[in-house]
């Protein structure tokens, strides 16, 4: 299979952490006999630096133009970084915001998986972390507070700041949607989140959900308020496992569940539009802090590339293979220094790479 990859190295740890997941792609490319070429697309702080915006309609075009985009992470320290200088929509996370608008992809898959080889990682009690869990949370990425109008205004010698929040009934059932395939390859259940008994804009999400599971009898469906699911992901995070939700409500939910897993660095995602095309990227951030110093954890990258392996380009053995490969690497008490523990053995970001790499047979 021939497939062409736009690359976001971006900005921070960014291109530490995508160097390692195009190697793991070339090598799975060697060993199962595909050819991926890659195109270095720039966006975020990078894309600032080179052509004054976030975002270019040169970019988006050749990530038009693209099976998939895989992605490392923009923006840096907004309380130093020049780039938090510019007017908010100039600022990095705009050509975020712009690049999932531009190719509509309004579907956003976040795994949060405890692994069994982390469970130490986990800061839940014993006794909840012992059950594991798995679950992926489906957030709506192009609608919502994200993308509503906004303004900041006078109003009678006093500033007013509005932010709209918008949903059509088309754009909750085709996340709908998504969710229920997915739960259907899953274990069959699906929590809807929302905020049913403040916002109108949840109990239209909540009627548009239950028709859509009418085509779903074999996935059970629940509904959940926003404000306990945040509680119920600290107390009893395996009863979940596909939670389905608006933008804002997915936004800060999957922060959650990244955190209850003890390493971001860990976390993949996929965003996906009605076609085979998706933006795979980590779930953490740029991280500037620790840019350059090769330490940082470029699993969630990897993992990110296997997403885009079975989501865009239906290669379920390649994914796996990956997958495998960094069960292997943890197994075998390889750590980057953010998910280390007593007893394992320390490596940085090429070496995790390298090791990756080399379970792939
Ligand atoms: C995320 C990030 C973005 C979001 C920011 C960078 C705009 O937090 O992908 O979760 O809020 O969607
Ligand atoms: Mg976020």
């Amino acid at each position: 299979m021939n497939m062409k990859i736009g690359v976001i190295k971006g900005d921070g740890i960014g291109p530490e952490i995508v160097d390692e997941a195009v190697k793991v792609l070339d090598r799975i490319a060697e060993a199962y006999g595909h050819s991926f070429s890659y195109t270095q697309l720039l966006m975020g702080g990078a894309s600032i630096d080179a052509n004054g915006v976030p975002l270019t309609e040169e970019t988006l075009e050749q990530a038009r133009a693209s099976d998939a985009v895989l992605m490392g992470s923009i923006g840096g320290d907004a309380r130093t970084s020049p780039w938090y200088r510019l007017e908010p929509e100039k600022r990095p996370e705009a050509g975020l915001l712009g690049l999932r608008k531009g190719l509509n992809l309004f579907a956003n898959l976040r795994p949060a998986v405890l692994y069994r080889e982390l469970k130490e990682a986990c800061p839940l009690k014993a006794e909840i972390a012992e059950k594991g869990f798995d679950m992926m949370i489906m957030r709506e990425l192009t609608g919502g507070l994200y993308f509503g109008n906004r303004s900041t205004v006078e109003v009678d010698g006093e500033t007013v700041a509005k932010d709209e929040l918008v949903y059509s009934g088309t754009e909750i059932r085709r996340i709908a949607k998504r969710g229920f395939d997915i739960a259907m390859k899953r274990r069959k259940k699906v929590t809807s989140v929302d905020k049913a008994n403040v916002l109108d804009s949840s109990r239209l999400w909540r009627k548009v959900v239950e028709e859509v599971a009418e085509d779903y009898p074999e996935v059970t469906l629940e509904h959940m308020l926003v404000d306990n699911c945040a509680m119920q992901l600290v107390k009893d995070p395996a009863q979940f496992d596909v939670i389905l939700t608006e933008n804002m409500f997915g936004d800060i939910l999957s922060d959650e569940a990244s955190m209850v897993t003890g390493s971001i660095g860990m976390l993949a995602s996929a965003s996906l539009n009605e076609t085979k095309f998706g933006l795979y990227e980590p779930s953490g951030g740029s991280a500037p802090d620790i840019a350059g110093k090769g330490i940082a954890n470029p699993i969630a990258t990897i993992l990110s590339a296997a997403m885009m392996l079975r989501y865009s380009f239906d290669l379920d053995k390649e994914a796996q293979a990956v997958e495998d490969a960094v069960s292997a690497v943890l197994r075998d008490g390889y750590r980057t220094a953010d998910i280390m523990s007593a007893g394992m053995r320390q490596i940085g970001t090429k070496e995790m790479g390298d090791r990756i790499c080399g379970y792939i047979r």
